[in-house]
């Protein structure tokens, strides 16, 4: 029976690019709705940029831009990101669109209609100087548990201790330094205490969906579970969700309440449904119909982790209560960690997906190697720079690409394309259709890893069967064979090329670029492969042309690359542009102890160093000064670093800053490599100026 299924990935906060994080969760479900589309289902897969909030509002603010024109940059740079790593998103919008204003503000006013929505009076901390309520990310002052300081509003780095940022010592706003006053508001919550809706969260949470499968995987269910309770004291456990925030917001202004917008997070999952909306529109689709709550489109959500909360509580009880259709599964993810690490945003780390794409470096190798590492749970994954190329070179490229090259060869060289099978052939359609149909069952229950190791053993079954023929003794003096022995030879090439196209079937929802060219180029197709041609043998073959490279492994040591050598090079260079004092004091400079250095292992260029810049941790910072400098002698020694320049992943960790030296501009001039070192009296974190 053929399904219609509106399918969405979490709306990326639209103030920076695409990292790693946002690829992958986009591959695991563009994968998902290939798969659906090729059994014949009707599939709608929209995006949207999430456009609100106060960190969108202050980024734009500080390049002296409107939020909506950082906006519109941001959005203008996503399909160079979406077409390279061949995700189709049907439709891509935004959440400060007018489909989604209006959605919105229905939305809320439904819900007031139907008494879910309260006014309270509430004291938050307020910054006078910039004249706006601070969110918690924008409070730091001294952690009431260890006494580190410059901690978060909500929580230590250092002890990971959570506190409300009233129980700071010695607070201040990061977008000032001034001193937060408590100033009351008014403020709309969204009453999520209300018994309907404790009642139907657990009916919802704990439910099967029209596929008879639960909406919710077991570990986010044990999560649901922990934060409704399941008792009868549930009610008690929710708490009401502040949805408002008062000006200056980037934001949607909430009806009848001048100089109050909706919180982010109540528009953004709105956006799914403007996403939509606005497809439907372009396309004359009914989009009241699709969405009738009494209506069979399916509506899935493809999300990370960090975001179960809004997904799983808020999000059905605002559609529930606004009379609206509920989602059908929520598909959550881990985290993408690179070479162990974690990557995060505001440190600037990971493998950068742009540059991965510069590099010329091919999208279907990404696409496999996620693929072949995800789960249907919520479990973080690695990508490994070694297991990514050994994945690829050995799995992807020496047992299903190299197959086809084998035996094509040897058709096109002694039968013209022609395929022809002088043996029995049930055995050999069962077990592709079989093995098909498991792995097309493991895609739909994104068990994708288990699909792939189905595939590829698959393909080993196939290489052998190929080799243990000797079809390169058949083919010696093939013009004086036997007809029995010719007949043999374009027998197994043929068994070999049919069960090529099965797996080039199979692996199509992972590489539809590849797929095409195989469907198109060598088996004279004139569509795409869907999955039921696994049960049509090829009978004939264009001559093979080549098709996917190997990894190299040069590119992935590009892709990781340091930066340029971190160090700067006066001397020889003529001296660069005048900037004013403004620009000069965007570089925050300071004295660093080296506290600790040691050569890094595998590297001729680099020391690590450990520094103390007064914060009360250390910072790893890479140096290329290996060449000027034993790691002992800098022990103790103070010098300059880079205190705010992003941090980079480099191949053997993180690195904090930049450590001053200087150099000749021209590194083919060896002159030496000078580090800083200040007059004695300076302390560790002092500023230059
Ligand atoms: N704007 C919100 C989502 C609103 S949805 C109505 C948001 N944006 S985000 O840009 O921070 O994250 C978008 C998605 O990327 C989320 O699903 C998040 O879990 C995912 N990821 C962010 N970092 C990730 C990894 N390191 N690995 C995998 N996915 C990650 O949250
Ligand atoms: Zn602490």
């Amino acid at each position: 029976m053929s399904r219609t299924i509106f399918v969405t990935t979490a709306l990326p906060y639209a103030n920076g690019s695409f990292h790693i994080g946002h690829i992958m969760e986009y591959i695991q479900a563009d994968i998902w709705v290939r798969s659906m589309r090729m059994s014949g289902h009707t599939v709608h897969f929209v995006g949207a940029d999430d456009a609100h909030g106060a960190p969108i509002m202050l980024k734009a603010e500080s390049e002296k831009i409107s939020p909506s024109e950082l906006v519109a940059r941001i959005a203008a740079e996503r399909p160079k990101y979406l077409q390279g790593f061949h995700i189709k998103f049907d439709h891509w919008h935004r959440t400060n669109s007018p489909e989604n204003i209006a959605l919105a503000q229905e939305i809320y006013l439904q819900l007031k209609d139907a008494g879910f929505i309260e006014s309270r009076t509430i004291e938050q901390f307020y910054d006078p100087v910039k004249k706006m309520f601070l969110p918690d990310r924008y409070i730091k002052g001294e952690c009431p548990k260890c006494h580190a300081i410059d901690q978060y509003g909500d929580s230590c780095e250092v002890c990971s201790a959570v506190y409300a940022p009233t129980e700071l010592i010695a607070p201040y706003s990061t977008l000032t330094k001034a001193t937060p006053v408590l100033k009351s508001s008014e403020h709309f919550f969204f009453r999520l205490s209300d018994p309907r809706c404790v009642a139907f969260l657990q009916e919802w949470t704990n439910g099967k969906n029209a596929q008879g499968k639960p909406r919710l995987q077991s570990e986010v269910l044990s999560k649901t579970r922990e934060w409704l309770g399941t008792g009868q004291d549930a009610e008690a456990s929710l708490n009401d969700w502040d949805i408002s925030r008062d000006e200056p917001y980037f934001g949607i202004p909430i009806p009848d309440a001048p100089g109050k917008y909706f919180y982010v997070w109540l528009d953004a999952p709105v956006g799914y449904l403007a996403s939509l909306k606005s497809y439907c529109a372009l396309q004359g689709i009914d989009f009241d119909a699709l969405l009738d709550p009494a209506g069979d489109t399916e509506q899935v959500h493809f999300i990370g982790k960090d975001i179960v909360y809004f997904h799983a509580l808020f999000w059905p009880a605002m559609l529930k209560f606004s009379g609206r259709k509920t989602p059908d599964a929520l598909n959550v993810h881990g985290f993408i960690t690179v070479s162990g690490e974690k990557m995060s945003k505001s440190r600037g780390t990971g493998i950068s997906p742009l540059k991965y794409l510069e590099l010329g470096m091919d999208a279907e190798w990404m696409r496999y190697y996620i693929a072949a590492k995800l789960n249907s749970h919520v479990e973080d994954m690695d990508f490994n720079p070694d297991d990514f190329i050994a994945r690829v070179n050995s799995d992807l490229i020496g047992k299903y690409v190299n197959i086809a090259s084998r035996a094509a060869n040897f058709i096109s060289r002694y039968f013209d394309g022609a395929l022809a099978y002088h043996s029995d052939t049930n055995e050999l359609l069962s077990l592709a259709t079989t093995t098909a149909a498991k792995v097309r069952q493991d895609l739909e229950d994104r068990e994708y890893s288990r699909a792939v190791r189905t595939i590829m053993a698959h393909a080993d079954h196939i290489n052998q069967a190929f080799d243990s023929a000797q079809p390169w003794v058949m083919a010696k003096g093939f013009s004086t064979a036997s007809p029995e022995q010719q007949a043999a030879l374009q027998d197994i090439c043929s068994r070999t090329l049919a069960g090529f196209k099965a797996l080039s079937v199979m692996l199509n929802p992972i590489l539809p670029v590849l797929g095409n060219k195989v469907a198109r180029e060598l088996f004279g197709m004139e569509r795409d492969f869907i999955w039921s041609d696994i049960h049509e043998l090829p009978t004939h073959i264009a001559p093979f042309k080549h098709l996917l490279q190997r990894v190299d492994p040069k590119l992935m040591d590009s892709l990781l690359e340091a930066p340029a050598a971190p160090v700067v090079q006066p001397g020889g260079e003529a001296i660069a542009e005048t900037i004013d004092i403004k620009d000069f004091a965007k570089v925050d400079l300071r004295i660093a102890k080296i506290v600790a250095c040691e050569a890094v292992d595998g590297s001729d260029k680099l020391l690590r160093l450990s520094l103390d810049v007064g914060e009360g941790r250390l910072r790893q910072v890479f140096s290329g000064i290996k060449s000027a400098y034993q790691a002992d002698e800098l022990v103790g020694k103070l010098t300059v670093l880079v205190a705010n320049l992003a941090p980079r992943k480099m191949r053997f960790g993180v690195s904090e800053g930049m450590v001053l030296a200087a150099s000749h501009a021209d590194d083919k001039v060896d002159s030496g490599i000078y580090i800083l070192e200040p007059w004695p009296g300076a302390q560790p974190g002092m500023r230059i100026n």
